[in-house]
């Protein structure tokens, strides 16, 4: 891979910066030398191993269990089923996390009905791990078996409109102008129909709770978890434990990519078993179990776009059916981007959800804009050659300086930025416009672009900082490091912020007793628990200048924040190094061994909800189709990005990176096929569910594009991750029907649709 171009965007004049500089994620060296432990990795004397057992039909009801074999087995100590399970509350209510969209969440060994293919049914405990596995699979299930329905394509005519959206969900703007009548009238049409496969998440840690028991009740419960603090409301509500009482953690986490925002179920089945049994108890799930919770959901989408000869967009028509469970609504929206994208007076959309027998579809990396930006910018690229004008060419005509649905101004959107600079660093220019134009040997050749926007959100967060004399500054907040650089932003976050250096900074996350943090998804960590670390440190910046202004001498007395700085661990008049006095002096001085400070962040609302916020992408890429087999080689990728300020381009760029990859796993790979015959996953492994491995990745090159957004939040930064994902597969669709003048409206594009 080559060496991005990266724009540090750090703030001029501080002198003392670490943000928008690259720095190495600290929490590298533990987790390379094995010293990082995750949730399946925690050990305690006595503790119990426990197998999930799940349900080989999708729709039905459990009769009986012939459990005889399975206690045979040397070392099992019991069988949890919902037959005597320990209390659960009954009320649906109690089950839903923070982040649990409308409906009924789904409830593990609640009662004797079988919801999806490979519900957990039963739960075999033993001493050993080993003995649990044996004993899970002599265990025989009898099944009263209804039929089931799981296949979206068949039952399109049976959508409907969501039941009331998530939080942080908009339902798809009404109508605006005339969308059909505009449609029709244009000379330039496209009206076209794609299909999005489902995907799984496949981060590399299984997921895993290890609940740990002690002698005075106390459950602290190790949980693959996007969130500590969720996973802890979750089981002290379905068991009616304290909250006091429970403890969760998530240290480290090696992936998740939105698996994690909601508890899973091995989470209830490990403090089942540890309640049952009254002792320290580990459920880790398989591979194959990874495939029996939530997914990307399947998606059918039709877009209609028009335009005038000169490239105009006359109308925009997007609709999006996607699957959801019979239990809940998942709710993606899907079709929301596409109103913002663009300027035009004529736009349809529409999102609409097939309720089926499986388990409730789950956020997955970039949720909604993954599927609905691909639709829309392949349905914009064959809109170009309708035309005949050079793709970036359409979208930079149809450029939306405000949001085209309410005509609200962004926030920041230096979209035009990423364009010039992806192109200029691409090549774009010398592009040659007709299909088919470039082979080499058996390959042909194809360039193709695409755009990407992702929401930049804030939530409200919780911070403390501790300053200790001649000690570290140690920072907290029950946030979570998913592998993305948490626990680097938010160290350099503080050191910035009292001028230290960054060893001396200790970030402490992944504890529910840590002060409140949200979850991290959404790509928002940083906007939320890092303003929320901005906003605890500046206090102890005030309290720090106040311990400076005791003495009647002081030349800082009189002086506001503003007129001071925080360098070389210490304080001085801005500008004026003679004045400099450490904070350790202060702290002796004044007689403290440390100073601390809380912050809460309340987002404010009133002001950014008179902005549309956004992250935004410009996504250039070459292929090389083999004319024969139909397999696509992605040769090169810019990706161009503009994401407020980049705090850390080392991670930043990471992130974009692996939103890359991902883009290319998704156009050329991912698909978890079912057979609808018995409503289950069949490839539920990673041998069969193919990911882009490091023969499929070539050339990447990510780009930065200067941006400065004090709306979405105060430092600057708007949010990396999603957005790294967005446009990619439909740049790559977009390159193939250039390479090869086939147009593939069906992901993953494998050489069967490339060839056919
Ligand atoms: Mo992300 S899908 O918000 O973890």
């Amino acid at each position: 891979m080559r060496d991005g171009l990266i724009t540090p965007v750090a703030e001029p004049g501080t002198g003392h910066s670490p943000t928008g500089t690259g720095v190495h994620r600290i929490d590298g060296r533990v987790k390379v030398t094995g010293q990082a432990r995750y949730a399946a990795e925690w050990r305690t004397p006595g503790l119990a191993y426990a197998v999930a057992v799940n349900s080989t039909i999708a729709r039905g009801r459990i009769v009986r269990f012939r459990l005889d074999a399975a206690l045979a087995v040397p070392g099992v100590l019991q069988v949890i089923t919902h037959e005597n399970r320990p209390h659960m509350r009954s009320l649906a209510f109690f089950y839903k996390d923070m982040t649990a969209p409308g409906g009924s969440p789904f409830r593990p060994l609640y009662d004797d009905v079988v919801r999806y293919s490979g519900q957990p049914v039963a739960l075999v405990v033993a001493e050993t791990f080993e003995a649990a596995r044996d004993a899970a699979a002599r265990l025989v299930v009898e099944y009263l078996q209804e039929g089931h329905q799981t296949e979206l394509m068949a039952h399109l005519h049976q959508s409907r409109q969501p039941k009331p959206l998530k939080a942080g969900f908009s339902p798809p703007p009404k109508d605006k102008g005339d969308p059909q009548a505009a449609f029709n009238a244009a000379p330039c049409q496209v009206n076209a129909h794609y299909y999005s496969g489902t995907e799984h998440h496949n981060p590399m840690e299984l997921f895993a709770s290890t609940v740990i028991l002690n002698g005075t009740g106390h459950y602290t419960i190790y949980d693959k978890t996007q969130g500590s603090q969720n996973s802890r409301w979750y089981v002290s509500r379905v068991f009616g434990i304290p909250r006091r009482k429970v403890t969760v953690r998530n240290t480290y986490v090696g992936g998740a990519f939105g698996a994690g925002l909601r508890p899973q179920y091995q989470l209830a089945l490990a403090m089942m078993a540890a309640i049952v049994l009254k002792r320290s108890v580990r459920v880790v799930m398989t591979r194959h179990q990874m495939f029996t919770f939530g997914h990307r959901p399947e998606t059918s989408q039709h877009l209609k776009l028009a335009a005038d000869r000169d490239g105009v967009l006359r109308a925009i028509w997007h609709e999006a059916i996607a699957e959801t469970s019979r239990i809940e609504d998942y709710v993606e929206v899907v079709v929301n981007w596409s109103g913002q994208l663009y300027a035009c007076d004529n736009v349809h959309l529409s999102y609409r959800l097939v309720p089926l027998d499986q388990y409730t579809p789950i956020d997955m990396r970039a949720p909604g804009a993954a599927h609905g930006m691909h639709a829309l910018e392949v349905a914009m690229d064959e809109l170009s050659y309708e035309i005949g004008i050079d793709p970036l060419e359409l979208r930079l005509k149809n450029y939306a300086h405000s949001n085209p649905v309410d005509g609200k101004p962004f926030s920041s959107k230096a979209l035009r930025e990423c364009y010039a600079l992806g192109a200029e660093r691409f090549g774009w220019a010398f592009r040659p416009p007709e299909p088919r134009a470039r082979r080499e040997a058996h390959e042909w050749i194809g360039w193709g672009m695409a755009t990407g926007q992702w929401d930049a959100m804030q939530m409200p967060a919780r911070a403390q900082a501790v300053l200790h004399a001649d000690g570290p500054l140690v920072v907290s907040s029950a946030a979570t490091d998913i592998g993305t650089g948490t626990y680097t932003v938010m160290a350099m976050i503080a050191a910035e912020s009292l001028g230290l250096p960054l060893e001396r900074v200790t970030f402490q996350l992944g504890d529910s007793n840590l002060p409140f943090a949200p979850i991290e998804g959404g790509s928002s960590h940083v906007t939320s628990v890092g303003s929320a670390v901005d906003g605890a440190c500046g206090k102890l910046r005030k309290q720090l200048l106040v311990l400076a202004q005791r003495e009647d001498d002081s030349p800082f007395r009189g002086l506001t924040l503003g007129q001071v700085q925080f360098v070389d661990s210490g304080l001085q008049v801005r500008g004026a190094t003679a004045t400099h006095v450490s904070l350790d002096d202060l702290l002796h001085g004044a007689g403290k061994g440390s100073v601390e400070a809380r912050y809460l962040l309340v987002p404010n609302m009133f002001k950014k909800r008179r902005f549309t916020r956004a992250t935004h992408s410009a996504v250039f890429v070459e292929v090389r189709v083999d004319e024969e087999l139909g397999t696509v080689r992605v040769m090169r990728v810019v990706s161009a990005i503009a994401a407020g300020r980049i705090l850390n381009p080392i991670a930043a760029r990471s992130q974009i990176i692996g939103g890359v990859v991902w883009g290319i796993g998704a156009a050329l790979h991912e698909h978890s096929e079912m057979d609808h015959r018995f409503g289950r996953f069949m490839n539920h492994d990673l041998a069969q569910y193919h990911l882009s491995v490091n023969a499929d990745i070539h050339d990447i090159e990510v780009v930065f594009a200067p941006e400065d957004d004090r709306v979405v939040s105060a430092l600057g930064a708007k949010g990396v991750g999603e957005i790294g994902l967005v446009g990619v597969a439909a740049a790559i669709c977009n390159a193939i029907f250039h390479a090869t003048g086939k147009r593939v409206r069906n992901t993953p594009m494998t050489p069967d649709k490339v060839m056919n």
